[in-house]
């Protein structure tokens, strides 16, 4: 079975041109939007788009950008999204619509800290992140583990497990 994954997850990597991002997990920029806009951050493209691919092997560590994140889902296991931010702990669940919290579509909002998993053993998640304004390295920050649990010393769980 596992074998049957890794053939699917070479295939998605070679067929989409996904690379390693610096946070873990694969990705492809799809979209970069022509228009510009003045940020307070600097100048901008007002929208990008990309593939975002995780196994369950893998771990995309804590990060924190400048804009609304939207996520939408392809194909494979959900992808859990876990946000920490001034309310705290949360998961969010980007994966078949389902009545035990599961949506296609997630929107994470910009400046919390975030990373994500794949649950379920022996599986991967292909999904789509729209930001606006557009991604810029820039904007990107990773977080590590002495940081976060400064950070929140309540979330000690969450935060070794995503070290
Ligand atoms: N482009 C390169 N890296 C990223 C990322 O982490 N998120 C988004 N939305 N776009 C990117």
């Amino acid at each position: 079975m596992w074998t049957i994954m890794q053939n699917r997850i070479q295939e998605l990597i070679e067929t989409l041109g996904l690379q390693p991002h610096p946070e873990g997990g694969y990705f492809a920029e799809t979209y970069r939007a022509p228009q510009w806009i003045n940020t307070e951050n600097g100048n901008r493209s007002l929208a990008t788009s990309i593939f975002f691919l995780l196994t369950s092997e893998n771990i995309s560590r804590f990060h924190q950008i400048k804009s609304d994140e939207l996520w939408f889902y392809h194909e494979g296991s959900p992808l859990t999204v876990h946000v920490l931010s001034e309310n705290g702990y949360k998961k969010l669940l980007v994966g078949p619509a389902s009545g035990s919290g599961h949506f296609p579509q997630q929107m994470v909002p910009s400046g919390v800290i975030f990373g994500s998993t794949v649950d379920e053993p022996d599986s991967y998640s292909l999904v789509s992140c729209v930001v606006a304004p557009g991604f810029d390295f820039q904007d990107f920050k990773m977080f590590g583990e002495a940081a976060l649990l400064e950070l929140f010393p309540e979330e000690k769980a969450i935060i070794a497990r995503m070290s």
